[in-house]
């Protein structure tokens, strides 16, 4: 008998597009990748099945409504296009289908924008699919960053950021009103006897009449799983963590030091509480780069030769959509530690703190595009597994983190590696689980694991629209 308490399970997640690439623009080029034929829908039917043989906790799809244009811009679609930079793009939503069919407790999130499409639609596609993955299904909120999505859906420009908050948050309403309180769970009978397959009092019109939204409707369809898709987010701005603390379930955090993660995270936990829900009904992410071998020195050739097919072009235009910022305005040789706009700066710094061995090199556009190259901003974890699980490992206990959003730099070799070589060393530290609580689990019970079902909990603020008598 030990008097040890059991060490926390880590949430694993793996992290993609459905486009040629995500996050390490230009590794369609190397022949192990089959991300790059983003289209072969068989592509995904084995990723899907490699990821639930492996254990991971749910495949989380990003996307984006536009094509990537600040750099070399404005409005210059070029670079996106000849570096294959998350363009082209498939709607994830079709992808889910496929996957749910040859799986069973593998969780799937999609990305969905509350600026563009209508909350009634989106419910609908939601729900459609929380029937058809038997509940395994997540939907990370977000409100667009890139002027080419509010062109392409007919505005002139964005929403301004914090009015678009609003209207998700509003948006919200619109859809939790729609899942939880347009049927009651009893109203589809199906009855033989009788002749009925709903019972039509069971069954209401939802009326919203808001500032943004109008929707008088019955929710066509009827209850499924969760009702209310497991919510993910990942706001960064005031606003952003505003909403993220009041309604996701799960949420991710960029940034590379896990002490200044730690502040985010403890504040977090207490905005979560603030709006009257308990600190552990939200798991916290972090996004970062694995790549692991049997030994250091194989992970680390791996890394470098990824870096040769790595298109620096590309990673450019991915941060000028991230940030608005175009590189291309900047001499070769400036030094990005004291050029550019605050938010390049404070990246570069952390990247000169935390990547050893960089003090006092010159942080010119190349070296900065490097270091974006693969994985993009997060940070990475490259080496034996020994040397990956500690750099996880001191990220989970001194940023206070549920678990990992984990990205590739090729598909599905990078999930494949992490499935070999981590997963064991892992498992010996007791910190991933050996297998789904139970075959067929909910997103919302994998990803909580507090054994309370598949429901939203009785503290988030969903619950509120539900039709009690
Ligand atoms: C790990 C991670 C993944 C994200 N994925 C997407 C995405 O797929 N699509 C998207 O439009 N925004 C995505 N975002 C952006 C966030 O939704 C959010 O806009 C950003 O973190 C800035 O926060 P703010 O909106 O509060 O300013 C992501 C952010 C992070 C940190």
């Amino acid at each position: 008998m030990t008097n040890e308490t059991p060490k926390k399970k880590w949430i694993m997640n793996a992290f993609a597009m459905f486009a040629p690439g995500h996050l390490s623009p230009g590794q369609w080029k190397h022949p192990d990748d089959r991300a790059g034929n983003y289209t072969d829908l068989t592509y995904w039917t084995d990723l899907a099945r490699i990821l639930e043989a492996g254990k991971f906790h749910g495949l989380f799809l990003a996307d984006v409504l536009g094509i990537y244009d600040v750099y070399k811009g404005p409005a210059n679609s070029t670079p996106a296009l000849e570096s294959g930079s998350q363009f082209p793009i498939g709607d994830p939503f079709l992808l889910i289908s496929a996957m749910a069919a040859v799986t069973k407790s593998l969780s799937f999130a999609i990305t969905a924008s509350t600026s563009y499409e209508n909350p009634y639609a989106t419910a609908r596609k939601f729900s459609t699919l929380d029937h058809l993955t038997k509940g395994r299904v997540g939907w990370n909120i977000v409100t667009s960053y890139l002027d080419s999505a509010a062109k392409a859906f007919g505005l002139d420009e964005q929403i301004p950021h914090d009015e678009r908050y609003a209207r998700a948050e509003e948006y919200l309403e619109v859809v939790y009103k729609l899942l939880e309180g347009s049927w009651k769970d009893d109203a589809r009978v199906q009855d033989l006897q009788t002749g009925k397959y709903s019972i039509a009092e069971k069954v209401r019109a939802i009326e919203h009449n808001g500032k943004y939204y109008k929707c008088n409707a019955t929710h066509q369809l009827h209850p499924s799983i969760q009702r209310t898709p497991f919510i993910l987010q990942a706001g960064a701005s005031t606003a952003g963590k505003n909403f993220a603390t009041k309604h996701s379930e799960a949420m991710f955090l960029p940034g590379l030091d896990p002490h200044k993660i730690r502040k985010e995270v403890d504040a977090i936990r207490e905005q979560v509480v603030s709006h009257g829900r308990s600190a552990d009904s939200l798991k916290i992410l972090a996004g970062v780069l694995v790549i692991v071998d049997e030994t250091d020195e194989k992970a680390q050739a791996k890394y470098e030769e990824y870096l040769k097919y790595a298109d620096l072009e590309g990673a450019a235009t991915l941060f000028g959509g991230w940030t608005n910022h175009d590189l291309s305005k900047y001499g070769e040789d400036d030094d990005f530690k004291f050029t550019g706009s605050g938010a390049i700066q404070s990246m570069v710094n952390t990247w000169s703190a935390t990547i050893p061995g960089t003090d006092g090199i010159k942080w010119t556009r190349r070296r900065v595009l490097q270091e974006l190259a693969i994985g993009g901003a997060h940070p990475r974890a490259i080496g034996s597994p020994q040397t990956v699980a500690d750099k996880l490992q001191k990220f989970i206990d001194e940023a206070g983190i549920d678990g990992f959003n984990l990205s590739y730099a090729v598909s599905p070799g990078n999930f494949e590696d992490m499935i070999k070589y981590l997963w064991p060393e892992l498992r010996k530290r007791g910190v991933f689980w050996d297998d789904y609580e139970k075959e067929g689990i909910s997103m919302r019970e994998s990803y909580l694991g507090d054994g309370k079902g598949a429901r939203l909990r009785e503290d988030h603020p969903g619950v509120n629209y539900r039709w009690v008598d």
